[in-house]
């Protein structure tokens, strides 16, 4: 009896002790139709109204959103122009400003002056003037009979014509037509592009890129994964070329910072540009993705990684050559791993299929029926083909040098200057490294023999198994005998002798039969069933819709601006473990080992911190400082550099990533798992002004405290 009340007090004291629990929000939604969320996001905390979100009117918070480049998102903080986006999203920039002597992505660079801000060739920032519901136009007079290639022409010629109303040859801006819900509805989106955009700071990698591809999609997170940029106008503010005259630009809104921060509980919401989703494909496509496609990627990329590492593992020369081309290969591959296993814990497969039931039942004898049945008969023919599909991008398509021939064939060499093909030879060298290349070939064009079925391989490659009799053997005459693969001998040739080298050379061979392959009998059959299985998404969506009228639909992620709300938030990832949303330095320095690359912090930092202890005796000095936030937004690759915001409009973290146990959120969503990461701004303002002694940028902000 005693045991029974303890238990009972033991289990009455973990609920008062457990976090708050707020119901999790899926979606992202259209700015311009927001005022049909804006009720539910005030229930959950939000301050201010659906025009504060988005108006063309008047300045709005979307004016101060921007895309960064062309695949991440920004935000304006400071009426001078001011932009923060993320570290990554930055490193190319920062990268090719560095040289001998100034390694910016190492050390971190930082303007104090408008004149040490260093202009970056080609990078914009887009601002959304506005986005406008225009299916009325688009298919007027299009019915479901309209032949299709028909409706296409229709449909792409109006789209083309109202983007060129839109702009008017005006200068900067530049519109598109996207389609939404496989092209139910249409909406013009009207953007104006500023082309004169400056390097003003990035913290050392040791903090922007802190935990490195070990850390990457997971929590505990402890990256300072920001950079700073400045936009520049004319003397009209409008978009112009890069010119020493240009102004620092005045954009129509600014991010205000709290740096008060937010607790666990509390209400924020993401404002970017995710860039791909599909929730609507069906539990066929999922099984599909989770039980094959992503398995066989992740074991192509398994073996790659392992050959990069271990290279990388020789030598520091080698380890900072591959880190740049590493990071891009574990990217995907770690979260593949946490959509296929988010995939299968959720059931997602099942209770799909279960929704398709009721669906396919409901639809029968209206427009909609077989709809589900003739994607699935499609998906299935589509199948194979999309296996041999991952193969040829995954295995066959990295191999560098067999690349790299490629750029000399087809007489494409001969029409190369002396210059251009010295630079372009000079150039692969530069980064190539045979040994690893040699290695990822033999490793991938096992793969391809051991798991491509035998009916699909090209002769060529069978032809070249019987040849060479292995894997190794071949790989020999492609590395050893190619001129592709040897430097001098080709610098010693005249491009037109290269081009037609090319004509019998082994890599260039391999790329150009391994093309000629996939081109003629893989993609025609996998992009025709892609074609049909579209356009009965269409159908099958609208009827969707039809059939649940009341459900929380949102259009699938396409790289327009959306809005994600929800709460901070902490995650159980595994029984017997909960975890926190806040994370601190005290966790950077629990990490800081100088003896591992991603967790070696700067001296400064560490010294920082020893002697912020020693001045307080009884505390934990800096180790307080904020860094990182969790919260339940559902976002998407193209929200890095997103800005996070409170309730009343204002900037407390910039988005950078999510939690590879959550990374089945652009199939299916699970409030239990999905997470996004941010930095919180309070890391930011630390390491401006501690680590870069740049306070002088965080005075233009307006921040408050
Ligand atoms: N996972 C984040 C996103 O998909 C960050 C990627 C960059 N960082 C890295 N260590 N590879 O893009
Ligand atoms: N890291 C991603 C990006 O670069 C964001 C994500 O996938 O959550 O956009």
């Amino acid at each position: 009896m005693k045991k029974t009340v303890s238990i009972i007090l033991a289990l009455a004291l973990a609920a008062i002790a457990a976090p708050t629990v707020v119901r999790a929000d899926e979606g992202m939604w259209l700015p311009s139709l927001i005022s049909s969320r804006i009720a539910d996001m005030q229930a959950k905390g939000f301050r201010l109204s659906a025009e504060d979100i988005y108006c063309v009117n008047q300045a709005s918070l979307k004016d101060a959103v921007l895309m960064f480049g062309g695949g991440c998102s920004g935000e304006m903080v400071s009426e001078q122009g001011l932009v923060l986006t993320n570290h990554h999203c930055g490193y190319y920039h920062i990268g090719r400003h560095s040289g001998v002597g100034h390694d910016y992505l190492r050390d971190g660079f930082w303007a104090l002056r408008r004149e040490d801000e260093l202009p970056c060739q080609g990078l914009t920032v887009s601002f959304l003037e506005r986005m406008d519901d225009v299916t009325a136009l688009i298919l007027k007079d299009v019915s479901d009979d309209t032949p299709e290639a028909q409706r296409d022409s229709i449909v792409k010629a109006r789209s083309k014509a109202l983007a060129e109303e839109a702009v008017g040859g005006r200068n900067g801006l530049r519109a598109s037509v996207e389609p939404l819900w496989y092209g139910n509805q249409y909406f013009i989106f009207v953007y104006k592009t500023y082309r004169d955009v400056r390097l003003v700071g990035a913290p050392p990698s040791s903090i922007g890129k802190f935990g490195g591809d070990t850390d990457n999609w997971m929590w505990p997170r402890h990256t300072g994964d920001f950079s700073i940029f400045r936009v520049y106008a004319g003397a009209d503010n409008e978009p112009a070329d890069y010119s020493p005259d240009n102004k620092p630009f005045k954009p129509k809104k600014f991010f205000e910072i709290n740096a008060k921060g937010l607790n666990e509980g509390d209400f924020t919401f993401i404002y970017g540009n995710p860039g791909s989703t599909r929730e609507h494909i069906t539990g066929e496509a999922v099984r599909w993705i989770g039980e094959v496609s992503d398995p066989a990627k992740i074991e192509i990329r398994d073996r790659r990684l392992s050959i990069i590492k271990s290279y990388m593992a020789q030598s520091q020369e080698l380890r900072i050559k591959f880190s740049s081309k590493a990071a891009s290969v574990s990217n995907a591959w770690k979260k593949w791993q946490g959509e296929s296993l988010g995939i299968k814990r959720m059931n997602t497969v099942e209770s799909k299929k279960a929704y398709e039931k009721a669906f396919s039942e409901w639809a029968l004898g209206t427009t909609y029926e077989g709809v589900v049945e003739s994607i699935d008969s499609l998906l299935i023919i589509q199948e194979p083909y999309d296996f041999a599909k991952s193969y040829y991008q995954e295995a066959v398509s990295q191999v560098e040098i067999a690349a790299f021939a490629a750029k000399f064939d087809g007489g494409k060499a001969a029409k190369m200057s002396p210059e251009e093909y010295k630079k372009t030879v000079e150039s692969f060298f530069g980064s190539w490294y045979k040994p690893i290349d040699k290695d990822c070939f033999v490793s991938s064009m096992q793969l391809f023999s051991d798991n491509v079925p035998e009916d699909f391989k090209p002769e060529y490659f069978k032809q070249q198994m019987s040849k060479f009799g292995t894997v190794e053997a071949w790989a020999e005459d492609i590395f050893e005998a190619s001129v592709f693969a040897n430097k001098d001998a080709l610098l010693a040739l005249e491009p037109q002798a290269a081009a037609e080298a090319a004509k019998t050379d082994p890599a260039a061979t391999y790329v150009r039969e391994m093309a000629r392959w996939y081109a003629k009998s893989i993609h025609p059959v996998w992009n025709s069933c892609e074609k049909q299985v579209k356009l009965l998404m269409r159908k099958y969506v609208r009827g969707k819709m039809e059939k649940d009228p009341d459900a929380r639909f949102y259009p699938d992620a396409n790289l327009t601006l959306r809005v994600a709300y929800g709460h901070v938030k902490g995650y159980s990832p595994s029984d017997g473990i909960y975890y926190y949303p806040v994370s601190t330095l005290k966790g950077v320095i629990e990490k800081d080992n100088p003896e591992i690359f991603d967790y070696d912090i700067p001296q400064s930092l560490r010294d920082m911190y020893e002697e912020s202890v020693k001045a307080d005796p009884a505390g934990v000095g800096i180790g307080n400082t904020p860094v990182c936030i969790l919260a339940d937004n559902h976002t998407s690759g193209g929200n890095s550099g997103s800005p996070v915001i409170d309730a009343d409009g204002r900037l407390v973290g910039i988005n950078f990533d999510r939690v590879w146990e959550g990374t089945m959120s652009d199939i299916v969503f699970d409030p239990d798992y999905c997470r996004n990461i941010s930095i919180d701004i309070r890391y930011l303002l630390f390491v401006v002004d501690k680590i870069g002694n740049a306070s002088t940028l965080l005075d233009e902000m307006t921040i408050v405290y």
